[in-house]
C-alpha cells in the first residue's frame, strides 16, 4: 500500500507528520508524492486560527471524491483533536481519527482500522518517544534540516490559544532520545538541526539521562550545548522560544555554542501591556526589550522576528499604537502579523470579538508597513557582505538556500554543488525578504 501525506501548520506539525510517515512505513506502506497513486491519504491539520481549520476541511470535504471502498483516510493533528470523532457525521469518507494527543497510540489506531498492514517488531524497537526506524526507501528523503521534536504541549494559558487544549500538557523528551537522532541524522548529513517544541525552551527533563557520558542535562541551555558537540551538527535552529524563559542561562548558552544560528524567532504578540497582561503572556513590553537588549550585547547582529496578533478583544487605538512604536523601536528583522480569530473554549472568546474586521484589516496593513520597511533596511544592509549559504536545491548553474539567518538566498554557482552543502556567496541584490547573488568560487565547498 501507498500513502500521501499532506500538513497543514507549524514546523512541529510537519515533524509529527513524519513521525507518523515513519510508523507507516515501519507497517510495510510506502509514500507516494501523487495522491491519486496512494491508498491512504494522511490529512495532518491545524486549528489555531480559523482559517487554518477552514483550510484543512475543505481539503478534506474535497476528497470525498478521492475516496474509494479500498482507499482510507487518515483525519490527524490538532483540528481532528478538537473535532474528535464527531467528524465523520460530516464527513463520512473519513476512515481514521488520530489527534494531536493520541500521536503515541498512533500504531494502535491505524492497526486497529487500516487491513492489510504489515506486522513487525516496530513497537517493541521504539524508545520511550516512539522513535520507529523506516526501511530504507519507504519515505522521501526528509531535506537538509533535520526536525527534531524535544517536547510536546504547553504549560502556559494565553487566553486567545487553542494549543493547550489539543497539545495537552507538557512533556519532555528524555534527552539521550534527542541526542542519538541528532547523532544519526548529522552523521547521515543533516547538518542543521531545528529543535521543537511549542515553547521549546522551557524543555526541563527530569531526572539523569541512562547512558549519557554528558553531564545531567536539565533544561534548554544544556541541552544546547549538548547539541552543539554533536560532530556534523553546523547549524542549529530552534522553534518556538517563550520570553518567559529567555533568561540569562539561556542567552549564554546561545553565545557560547559555536553552531547556534545568530537567529531567534521569538514570539511577541502586543506591544500593549495592558494587552499582553489581557493575553496572560507572563511578560510585560519593557521585559521583551530587554531580553533583546541583553541577546544583541551577546550576540552582536543577531536576527530577531515575531509574531504579532492585531485586534484581540478589547484592544484600543491607542493600544495598538504602542504596538507600532514598539515593533519599531525592537527593530525586527522580519514578522508575522495575525488577525485575532476567537478559538472556541478559550478564555478571550468568553469575550466579544469586539474589534471590527476593517478594523482589523486596517492595522494589520499598518503594522505590515512598519515591520516590513524594518525588514527592508535589514535585507538592503546585506547587500555587499558574504553569506554562507546551507544549500536546499540546485537547478541549471543556480542554488537555492539559507543564510545563517535563515533568510532565502539565491546564487549563481558555476560549480556543481549538492543540497546539503555549504556555499559562500556575495550577496548583489535584496527584493523584499529574498537575497540574491553568486557564490565566490575560490571558497572552500566545505562538505556538510
Ligand atoms: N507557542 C508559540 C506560538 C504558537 S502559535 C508562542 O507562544 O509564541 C503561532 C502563532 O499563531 C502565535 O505566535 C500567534 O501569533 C498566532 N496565534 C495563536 N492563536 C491565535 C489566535 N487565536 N488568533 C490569531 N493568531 C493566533
Ligand atoms: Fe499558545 Fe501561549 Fe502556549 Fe504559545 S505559549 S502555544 S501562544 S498557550
Ligand atoms: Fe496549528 Fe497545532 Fe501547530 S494548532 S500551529 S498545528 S500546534
Amino acid at each position: 500500500m501507498r500513502f500521501y501525506v499532506e500538513t497543514f501548520g507549524c514546523q512541529m506539525n510537519i515533524a509529527d507528520s513524519q513521525e507518523m510517515g515513519r510508523r507507516l512505513a515501519a507497517r510495510g506502506l510506502i509514500a507516494t508524492q501523487d495522491p491519486q497513486q496512494a491508498d491512504v491519504f494522511l490529512l495532518n491539520t491545524c486549528t489555531v486560527r480559523d482559517h487554518a481549520e477552514h483550510r484543512a476541511l475543505s481539503l478534506l470535504g474535497r476528497l470525498a471524491e478521492w475516496k474509494k471502498p479500498d482507499r482510507y483516510i487518515i483525519f490527524a493533528g490538532c483540528a481532528a483533536e478538537r473535532l474528535g470523532e464527531g467528524i465523520k457525521r460530516r464527513f463520512p469518507q473519513v476512515t481514521v481519527v488520530a489527534g494531536a494527543k493520541s500521536l503515541d497510540r498512533f500504531e494502535e489506531i491505524i492497526d486497529e482500522r487500516l487491513p492489510g498492514l504489515t506486522f513487525n517488531d516496530a513497537r517493541e524497537r521504539a524508545d520511550a518517544w516512539g522513535w520507529v526506524d523506516a526501511p530504507a526507501g519507504a519515505l522521501p528523503p526528509e531535506g537538509v534540516t533535520a526536525h527534531v521534536t524535544i517536547m510536546r504541549g504547553c504549560n502556559f494559558s494565553c487566553s486567545y490559544c487553542i494549543v493547550p487544549a489539543v497539545r495537552g500538557r507538557e512533556a519532555y523528551r528524555p534527552a539521550t532520545s534527542i541526542l542519538s537522532e541528532v547523532q544519526a541524522k548529522a552523521a547521515e548529513g543533516q547538518s542543521e538541526i531545528l529543535l521543537l517544541g511549542q515553547t521549546v525552551n522551557s524543555y526541563r527533563p527530569a531526572g539523569p539521562n541512562p547512558g549519557l557520558e554528558e553531564e545531567l542535562i536539565a533544561d534548554f541551555p544544556d541541552l544546547l550545548r549538548a547539541v552543539d558537540r554533536v560532530p556534523g551538527v553546523r547549524r542549529i535552529r530552534f522553534m518556538s522560544p517563550h520570553p518567559f524563559y529567555c533568561n540569562d542561562r539561556f542567552v549564554a548558552a546561545m553565545a557560547e555554542c559555536r553552531n547556534v544560528a545568530p537567529h531567534l524567532h521569538l514570539p511577541s504578540q502586543s506591544g500593549s501591556d495592558r494587552i499582553l497582561s489581557r493575553m496572560r503572556r507572563n511578560y510585560t513590553r519593557a521585559g521583551y526589550l530587554e531580553i533583546l537588549a541583553k541577546l544583541r550585547r551577546a550576540m552582536t547582529g543577531i536576527s530577531v522576528t515575531t509574531d504579532f496578533i492585531v485586534g484581540f478583544p478589547g484592544e484600543t487605538e491607542e493600544d495598538f499604537e504602542a504596538t507600532l512604536a514598539f515593533a519599531d523601536e525592537a527593530g525586527f528583522d522580519g514578522a508575522y502579523s495575525f488577525k485575532y480569530s476567537p478559538r472556541p473554549g478559550t478564555v478571550s472568546a468568553a469575550t466579544p470579538d469586539d474589534v471590527p474586521n476593517e478594523v482589523k484589516e486596517a492595522r494589520l496593513a499598518r503594522l505590515l508597513a512598519v515591520t516590513e520597511r524594518r525588514s527592508l533596511q535589514k535585507v538592503r544592509s546585506l547587500v555587499g557582505t558574504e553569506q554562507e549559504i546551507l544549500v536546499e536545491a540546485t537547478e541549471g548553474g543556480q542554488i537555492e538556500g539559507r543564510t545563517p539567518e535563515s533568510r532565502k538566498m539565491f546564487a549563481a554557482c558555476a560549480r556543481p554543488v549538492k543540497p546539503g552543502q555549504y556555499v559562500f556567496a556575495r550577496v548583489e541584490e535584496a527584493d523584499g525578504r529574498t537575497l540574491h547573488g553568486t557564490a565566490i568560487e575560490t571558497a572552500a565547498l566545505p562538505q556538510g
